[in-house]
């Protein structure tokens, strides 16, 4: 009898490894990315290309660029079943993305929302390969014909982005690329400061108790919780009024995987005190693991490294086959 053998759809995403890995992080994407490892075939990489178009200290970035790694690894992405690796170990992004950039007008490039941001936030440094990050990002979806790219809201101009381009090449040169579509996945939950909780959970908050890294120990996640501002209210429900209140309802359900009006049930008639307590307490819970994961691996470089060298490989395997395929398209010499 005849077998057909579907392909699994691909995804690929990553993270640049800027900062450290929040709360926000974890429960906006890696609990996402890990939901998706059974059904696709995914791959998880460290943008440490990316992560230089703003000035890093080498030393630092290197140290930090592992430590990511191992948090995927933590925080649950099997290397079994998903490839791992650095964007810089695969030269194809590099070469994939000057075809690319070939092919992007600067017009495009100027409309992007984050190249404005940035150029303002680093205004001594707008060097251009913040200009072209996007080239660089259509670069490693394309060259894995990635079918979906889970991302957050914020990067959703990087996605169309990437779509264009691949349309425009296929259409100038034959259908080469697959062209992905963005995945936001149901509880992509958008995690908001403890302390300011109109603005989103990030790791460049100046008080670090806005924020939960996600190697926090147990006692300092439920100190943060219980300092979390709320508001003069006593009610726990979630609503516009209430960003405070709602973002750690919104914690909550993504944490236990419950929805929000179930936990509003759940905490009814709880003093707020009592509320942050418990909310604390569930998150200390979920990363308590975590963080043994990722000691147990910090004493295991070996693992580590093993783990990275492979993904690095089948990853390039992939790529080449693209990035074959598309300097014959453009009619560079066949070698
Ligand atoms: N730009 C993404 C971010 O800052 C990181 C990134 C780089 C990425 N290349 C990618 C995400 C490819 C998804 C797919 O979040």
């Amino acid at each position: 009898m005849e077998q057909t053998v579907e392909r699994k759809k691909r995804i690929f995403s990553g993270m640049q490894p800027s900062g450290e890995l929040t709360l926000g992080n974890y429960l906006g994407a890696l609990k996402n990315w890990i939901k998706l490892q059974d059904e696709y075939d995914c791959m998880y990489s460290i943008m440490n290309m990316h992560a230089i178009t703003v000035r890093q200290d080498p030393a630092e970035l290197r140290k930090r660029s592992l430590e990511v790694l191992m948090q995927y690894i933590a925080c649950g992405i099997d290397p079994e079943k998903s490839i791992l690796y650095f964007q810089s170990h695969v030269s194809a992004h590099a070469e994939l993305a000057w075809i690319l950039s070939c092919n992007t007008q600067m017009g495009e490039l100027s409309r992007m929302t984050q190249f404005k941001d940035k150029s303002k936030k680093h205004a001594d440094n707008i060097n251009a390969g913040l200009f072209t990050y996007p080239v660089l990002m259509a670069a490693d979806i394309l060259l894995y014909q990635a079918d979906l790219v889970p991302v957050g809201h914020d990067q959703l101009q990087h996605i169309e982005l990437t779509r264009d381009v691949a349309n425009r090449f296929n259409f100038h040169y034959g259908e080469t690329f697959t062209v992905p579509e963005p995945y936001i996945g149901k509880t992509g939950a958008r995690v908001m400061s403890l302390q300011s909780p109109e603005n989103k959970m990030s790791k460049s908050d100046p008080n670090p108790n806005g924020y939960i890294w996600l190697l926090d120990p147990e006692e300092v996640i439920i100190k943060k919780f219980k300092r979390a501002v709320t508001d003069s209210d006593t009610e726990i429900r979630a609503g516009e009024d209430k960003p405070g209140i709602t973002n750690l309802l919104t914690i909550y359900a993504a944490v236990t995987g419950k929805t929000v009006e179930e936990a509003e049930k759940e905490f009814s008639g709880f003093g707020y005190g009592n509320f942050k307590q418990a909310v604390g307490e569930a998150v200390a819970a979920e990363l308590t693991p975590v963080r043994e994961k990722f000691a147990q691996l910090q004493s295991d470089k070996a693992y580590v490294e093993d783990i990275y060298k492979k993904g690095a490989e089948t990853a390039a395997k992939i790529a080449s086959k693209t990035l074959r395929k598309v300097y014959k398209k453009v009619g560079f010499v066949a070698w």
